[in-house]
């Protein structure tokens, strides 16, 4: 690495070097921490500018769209579209992929984003963020919807922005996970996390226990075990958070260890998880595990996953390694029956779950 200050591009330029496609996958991440500037400037402006409420309309999902999630989603658009690296784009905010104007030439890249990760949490001034999959476009004709189910495994980058006390740019081009911190004055972002390692070990977890009579009864068992504390199994005390921004909650994960989940339930059971497969697990995994965590939907890699629709949703269950892999092997173990004796009599009927499955 360069002496002194690095900045994203110098970093790019090191991280890039020999690659064939150097200048073009450096431009396109200069062109989305552009977009993220743009953005965390925007959001920096609470309410001041009126901006922050419901913009009125539901999205694909049927969820609210907020004022932020469209403003997000149009500078990010708007930053990438036409600098002739993406050959199309797709957003939590569009059911259908986002064409590039007609008039610009088409790029080696399909850009994917969940413009505003945890909206939810704008009008209460907490931290936001913007998760981002760059893929590879598999041929030279305009990309067609299928062209983007690929499993994140192929990703060539990713990463995620988080607009808090400080704005950062965390990502992988698949050689370590690495933190930007945005110097607001000068308008660089300037690498401060260097290589960033999340411990195997750790004792915090972070899941949505509200849905806790909805889950699995493996997730169940970790949750309880945790909980039990120094008294129980684990033989130590667990803390645990749920910021409901996965960007925040992420970002902690990377920073000092943890395990986050949102794991398949039964709340809904048309629907196998909350988080969306391409634009907020892919992306995330990748960078959980180049930064050493692991990432798993309980009983498959995440990183493995092959999409069968954009907006699909997939359990999500990532952080520090030796904690992910404990869940993972919870899961084995309620499917092969081993888990009996982890169980209340209530619990023991396992067709019980099996029926709503
Ligand atoms: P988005 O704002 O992009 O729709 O994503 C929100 C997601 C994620 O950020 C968070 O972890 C989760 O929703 C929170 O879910 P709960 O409301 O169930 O806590
Ligand atoms: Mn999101
Ligand atoms: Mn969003």
């Amino acid at each position: 690495m360069r002496s002194g200050r690095t900045t994203l591009s110098k970093f790019l330029i090191d991280q890039l070097h020999g690659q064939t496609d150097q200048g073009q996958l450096a431009g396109l991440l200069v062109d989305i921490a552009a977009a993220i500037k743009a953005i965390a400037a925007a959001t920096a402006k609470g309410a001041l500018e009126g901006g922050h409420g419901y913009a009125g309309g539901d999205n694909v999902h049927g969820e609210r769209q907020m004022q932020l999630d469209l403003l997000a989603d149009t500078l990010m658009i708007e930053h990438c579209e036409w600098g002739g690296l993406v050959a199309g784009m797709a957003s939590e905010e569009h059911a259908q992929p986002i064409g590039i104007p007609p008039d610009v030439q088409r790029g080696p890249y399909l850009l994917v984003f969940d413009p505003l990760d945890g909206s939810s949490n704008v009008a209460m001034n907490v931290a936001v963020g913007t998760i981002f999959s760059v893929l590879r476009h598999p041929h030279a004709d305009a990309p067609t919807p299928a062209d983007f189910l690929q499993p994140g495994a192929q990703q060539v980058a990713a990463g995620y922005a988080i607009y808090g006390p400080a704005t950062m740019l965390v990502l992988t081009v698949g050689k370590g996970t690495h933190g930007f911190t945005l110097d607001r004055e000068v308008g660089n972002f300037v690498l401060t996390h260097p290589d960033i390692r999340i411990p195997e070990d750790s004792s915090e977890f972070a899941i949505n226990t509200s849905n806790e009579r909805f889950w699995e009864p493996p997730v169940q068992r970790y949750v309880a075990e945790c909980k039990a504390g120094a008294s129980g199994i684990r033989g130590r005390d667990f803390n645990m958070r749920w910021i409901a921004s996965m960007v925040a909650d992420i970002h902690r994960v990377l920073m000092r260890g943890g395990v986050f989940m949102y794991p398949r339930d039964y709340k809904d059971p048309g629907k196998p998880g909350r988080l969306r497969l391409m634009y907020e697990a892919s992306p995330i995994a990748l960078v959980v595990e180049q930064a050493g965590g692991a990432a798993t939907t309980g009983r498959q890699r995440l990183l493995d996953v092959r999409p069968e629709s954009l907006h699909q949703r997939v359990p999500v269950i990532l952080g520090s390694r030796h904690e992910v892999e404990r869940i993972a092997r919870y899961h084995a173990e309620y499917d092969n029956g081993t888990d009996k004796p982890y169980f209340s009599p209530l619990f023991r009927d396992r067709s019980l779950y099996r029926a709503q499955a």
